[in-house]
C-alpha cells in the first residue's frame, strides 16, 4: 500500500460515514505508534507532525525535513492507506520545505489572521502545494486554547466559510464550533447547529482540531454533519508521558544499575520510550474505533 492523498482518504470516509484521525506525532516513537495502531485495527490514518507545538529554531534548522522523512518512510511502507500532513506550519517557508520533503498535505497556521489575510495566505499555499499534488487544509474561525486563557475563540461563520473555500481552493476546512485546542481535562461544549449550517454552505470535508477535548457523544453527529477528520494531539502526549513515567518508576525501584542499552533506544521490551509508545497506540486504537475508521482500511 503506498501513500494516499488526504482528499482521497476523506472522500472514502464521507462515503462510508466515518472520520479519519490525524494523530499528531513528534518523533520516531510517536509516528510508529500511530502507524502500528492503524495497522493493528485496519484503519486508514494521517501521519504527521505539528509546526505550532515545536521549537521554531529546531524546525527551521532541519526539523521539518527530519520528521517529514520519517513520516514519509512509514507511510510508504504502510499496509493501510496513510497520508502525511505537516500541520499548522508557522511560516510559508516551512510549508515549502515540507512539500519538498514529501508531505502530501500541508496547513499554514493562519486562522488567527483577519479573513482577507487568512484567505490570501491560504491561496498562496494552494498555489505552491497543488503542483506537488499535495492537498491543503486551512482553518476559518479561531479556537479557544485550554493552555492559554488569553486566546479569544471566534466561531466559523457559514457564509464566510463558503466564500473562503471557493476563493482559496482548499481541500479541507477546519472549523470552530466550540472545539478547544489543548484541553487537558474536561470536554468542550460543541455547537452542532452551527456545524450543520457550515456543512450546508461548504462542499469540502470539514475538520475538527482539538480532538482531545471533543466529547465522544458528539462524534457521530459531527460525522453526519460533514466532519471527515479529527486532529488529536494533547492526549497522546499525556499517554506517552504516563507510560514513560511508569516505566522509569519501575526501573528505578530495581536493584543495581540498569543496562542503558536495553532501556534507552533498544526498541525492546525494556525500552522505557517503547512503553510510552505502547500507551499512544492504545489511545489511538480507541479513537479509531470511536471515529468508525477501524476496519475500513480496505473498503
Ligand atoms: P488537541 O491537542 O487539543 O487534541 O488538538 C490537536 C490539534 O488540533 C492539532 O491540530
Amino acid at each position: 500500500m503506498s501513500i494516499v492523498s488526504m482528499p482521497e482518504l476523506l472522500a472514502r470516509a464521507q462515503q462510508d460515514k466515518y472520520a479519519v484521525g490525524y494523530f499528531e506525532a513528534w518523533d520516531q516513537y510517536s509516528l510508529e505508534a500511530v502507524l502500528e495502531a492503524a495497522e493493528e485495527c485496519g484503519s486508514p490514518t494521517i501521519l504527521g507532525f505539528g509546526g505550532a507545538v515545536a521549537n521554531q529554531a529546531w524546525l527551521d534548522r532541519h526539523g521539518v525535513e527530519e520528521l517529514a522523512a520519517l513520516a514519509r518512510c512509514l507511510a510508504e511502507r504502510s499496509t493501510v492507506p496513510a497520508a502525511v500532513l505537516f500541520n499548522e506550519a508557522r511560516t510559508f517557508n516551512q510549508i515549502e520545505r515540507g512539500l519538498r520533503a514529501g508531505c502530501n498535505t500541508v496547513m499554514l497556521d493562519s486562522s488567527h489572521m483577519p479573513f482577507d489575510e487568512n484567505l490570501a495566505w491560504t491561496r498562496k499555499v494552494v498555489e505552491v502545494a497543488h503542483p506537488f499534488e499535495a492537498a491543503v487544509e486551512a482553518e476559518l474561525g479561531h479556537l479557544a486554547d485550554g493552555s492559554d486563557p488569553s486566546v479569544q475563540a471566534s466561531g466559523t461563520d457559514p457564509q464566510e466559510a463558503a466564500r473562503f473555500v471557493e476563493q482559496s481552493g482548499v481541500d479541507a476546512l477546519a472549523v470552530s464550533i466550540g472545539n478547544v485546542h489543548i484541553l487537558s481535562t474536561g470536554e468542550a461544549a460543541i455547537d452542532l447547529e452551527l456545524l450543520e449550517r457550515i456543512h450546508s454552505a461548504v462542499r469540502v470535508p470539514l475538520v475538527i482540531h482539538g480532538g482531545t477535548g471533543f466529547p465522544p457523544s458528539a462524534i457521530r453527529a459531527a460525522i453526519d454533519h460533514g466532519v471527515a477528520k479529527f486532529n488529536v494531539g494533547t492526549r497522546l502526549k499525556q499517554a506517552y508521558l504516563a507510560g514513560v513515567h511508569a516505566a522509569l518508576t519501575t526501573l528505578m525501584a530495581l536493584p543495581g544499575r540498569p543496562n542503558v542499552h536495553n532501556v534507552v533506544g533498544s526498541r525492546g521490551e525494556e525500552d522505557v520510550f517503547n512503553q510510552g509508545k505502547a500507551r499512544i497506540k492504545a489511545e489511538v486504537i480507541a479513537l479509531m474505533r470511536l471515529y468508525g475508521s477501524a476496519g475500513m482500511a480496505n473498503t
